[in-house]
């Protein structure tokens, strides 16, 4: 069979649009095509697709090996695959602010693979933002300024036992006694993937500059995270039946929109193992 370039098209703000692929059936050919078009282009949409969970972990199989979230519930049966979910009932959801998963890691996760199982009949949309156009956007005395700087994660205030999701209807999420030690890394990472440079702090997980303490680190980290939010390099997903998206966490924060209640939402998630990361 003929290797046949994949059809990519750039969508609005952020990622791309693939077309006319099955994901059930990739061929290694196309896997490989598919994990360099990630790296480029931060996340990728693909519409009417029909996964079953064996096929949805074979696909993630196939662009990097499975890093299994330890905070989040797993589908039923699915070890590998973390539910993401919000009922009728509840009023808080899974990753309704900015940030990119896993930053809180040593070696954070390459990206995630999510599955739209059940949505609600209007809302629920996924705002991606491009971290690598932030960065390049950002002015001189921004970047210099930011130069060389490393950054403190941590995942305690969110998933811990005294975490926010601890006061929340989504209490299962906050997890006592997993060991989650600070991790550091550069403010401007060297993508892994395509050598070029992004901006890697989010509000979610970066808590301060490494030798500041939090109140120093404010004033800069919010400058970082409006320039960042910037709408134009924001791509809204509104999610259909079939639909899939595949980030890279190291190019792209996301955001799910909690506008839905009193209606049911479930995605299924598999999260990509990634390596440490170096400086640009
Ligand atoms: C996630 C997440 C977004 C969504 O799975 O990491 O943030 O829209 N989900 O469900
Ligand atoms: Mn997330």
């Amino acid at each position: 069979m003929l290797d046949t370039a994949l059809r990519i098209e750039p969508a609005a703000g952020c990622g791309a649009d693939v077309r006319d692929i099955d994901l059930a059936r990739l061929t290694p050919a196309e896997a490989g095509q598919l994990r360099q078009a990630l790296f480029d282009h931060g996340v990728l949409f693909f519409r009417d697709q029909t996964l079953t969970p064996e096929q949805h972990i074979a696909l993630a199989e196939q662009i990097a090996p499975i890093d299994v979230n330890r905070f989040f519930p797993a589908a039923p049966g699915y070890p590998t695959i973390a539910k993401v979910e919000k009922t009728a009932e509840q009023a808080t959801n899974i990753g309704g602010g900015w940030h990119t998963d896993h930053s809180y890691d040593v070696a954070p996760a390459l990206g995630s693979v999510l599955v739209a199982r059940d949505l609600p009949p209007s809302g629920g949309d996924t705002l991606f933002a491009d971290m690598y156009a932030a960065y390049v956007t950002l002015d001189a005395e921004t970047k210099a300024q930011i130069s060389g700087l490393r950054a403190v994660h941590g995942s305690d205030h969110v998933f811990g036992e005294k975490g926010v999701y601890a006061t929340t209807d989504q209490p299962e999420l906050a997890k006592g006694g997993v060991e989650t030690p600070e991790t550091v890394h550069p403010v401007v990472i060297k993508h892994p993937g395509s050598g070029k440079p992004v901006l890697y702090v989010n509000p979610s997980f970066t808590l301060r500059f490494e030798g500041q303490t939090r109140e120093e680190s404010l004033p800069l980290l919010m400058k970082l995270y409006a320039h960042a939010m910037s709408m134009d390099r924001v791509h809204t997903l509104v999610w259909q039946p079939g639909m899939v998206a595949i980030w890279d966490n190291r190019a792209t924060w996301h955001f799910a929109k909690n506008d839905y209640h009193g209606h049911y939402r479930l995605m299924h998630r598999i999260t990509l193992a990634g390596c440490e990361l170096e400086a640009a």
